[in-house]
């Protein structure tokens, strides 16, 4: 089996990359601006060099991580959004259509619970998308894309886990309360956080599998954002003085949020035959990887992006 993970040099992909390498699965990582070590470099908005890389490839599966997760920027910016979201699934379409062949690569597209609209959450497969945000719209898009394709669509959502860029919420939250600032933290926006090597695993699995059709990838768990915020606090041992309560509608944020979302992932866990972690188990793996890191040494980058 060969698998192309395209953004690779992101938070996710680069734990399923690393899975892959480990499982000893032939594997090529893409970044687009932040390079890595053996990492090629793709932009998925470049129909040209999308074709070589396909081409030349002869992938089995195409996991298509690349993508702007930023969803207050996506408001704000719908055309750059659609070229980072929708545009490397069309693109892919578009190859693969042409090549036309049997031995075809499955796309598996990497997608979110923003497509649903948050009033009856947590959802399952068979509910209707109605997303609220552009964000959300595009990356429907390049659902209903992969679909036609008889691709597979993996939805994620609230992934944390140790992160070099320190973007994810839970990441966000250790470092602003380290450094003594108070994190404005919602009540009101339920959903299912997922430790992030899980997610790897389910995208690996995935692939060798040749799962096709959508799956929902989510942790057990069904709280809001304040909640986990308190649990981050209680397993990091931060001072919870930090994290103020609010409702989603006193943050002023342009993109409307599905405030009732997350996921159950009874399909996905009844065709693998193994269970999600719940965020207890979750947080204190994410505790000892973070313990080991500080012990080794490692610098951390911090950047000003937001992702979901
Ligand atoms: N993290 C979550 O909680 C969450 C929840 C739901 C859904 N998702 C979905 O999961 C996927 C991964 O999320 P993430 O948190 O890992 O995001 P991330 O850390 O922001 O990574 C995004 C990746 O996309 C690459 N990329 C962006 N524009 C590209 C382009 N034009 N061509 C090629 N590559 C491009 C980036 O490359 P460079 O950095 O090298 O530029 C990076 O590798 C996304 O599709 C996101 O929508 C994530």
């Amino acid at each position: 089996m060969k698998v192309a993970v395209l953004g690779a040099s992101g938070f996710v992909g680069s734990y399923v990359l690393q899975i892959l390498r480990r499982s000893q699965v032939e594997s090529v990582g893409t970044f687009f601006q932040h390079s890595g070590a053996g990492l090629v470099r793709l932009d998925c908005g470049d129909y040209g060099a999308m074709e070589s890389f396909v081409r030349e490839g002869k992938y089995d599966s195409i996991i298509v991580l690349a993508s702007q997760p930023n969803v207050e920027w996506c408001e704000s910016h719908p055309d750059e959004s659609y070229a980072r979201n929708t545009l490397p699934i069309s693109h892919l379409a578009k190859i693969l259509t042409k090549v036309n062949s049997s031995g075809n690569p499955n796309v598996i597209f990497v997608s979110s619970d923003y497509v649903f609209d948050g009033f009856n959450g947590p959802y399952t497969e068979e509910d209707r998308p109605n997303p609220l945000s552009v964000y959300g719209r595009h990356k429907l898009e390049a659902e209903k894309i992969t679909l036609a394709l008889e691709g597979t669509v993996v939805r994620i959502t609230v992934v944390y886990g140790l992160e070099k860029n320190q973007k994810n919420f839970a990441e966000r939250l250790i470092r602003e309360a380290k450094q003594k600032r108070k994190v404005m933290v919602p009540v009101d926006q339920i959903g299912s956080p997922t430790y992030v090597e899980d997610v790897a695993r389910a995208l690996a699995e995935v692939a060798a599998r040749q799962l096709r059709g959508i799956y929902h990838v989510a942790g057990p768990d069904c709280i809001s954002r304040y909640e986990l915020a308190l649990r981050i606090a209680e397993v990091m041992q931060l001072d919870p003085a930090y994290i103020v309560p609010v409702q989603t509608a006193e943050l002023g944020q342009k993109a409307k949020r599905p405030l009732r979302a997350g996921m159950l992932s009874g399909k996905f866990e009844s065709t693998v035959g193994w269970k999600l972690q719940g965020i207890e188990q979750g947080l204190s793996k994410m505790q000892e990887q973070i313990s080991k890191t500080q012990s080794a040494g490692f610098g951390i980058k911090v950047t000003g992006l937001t992702s979901e």
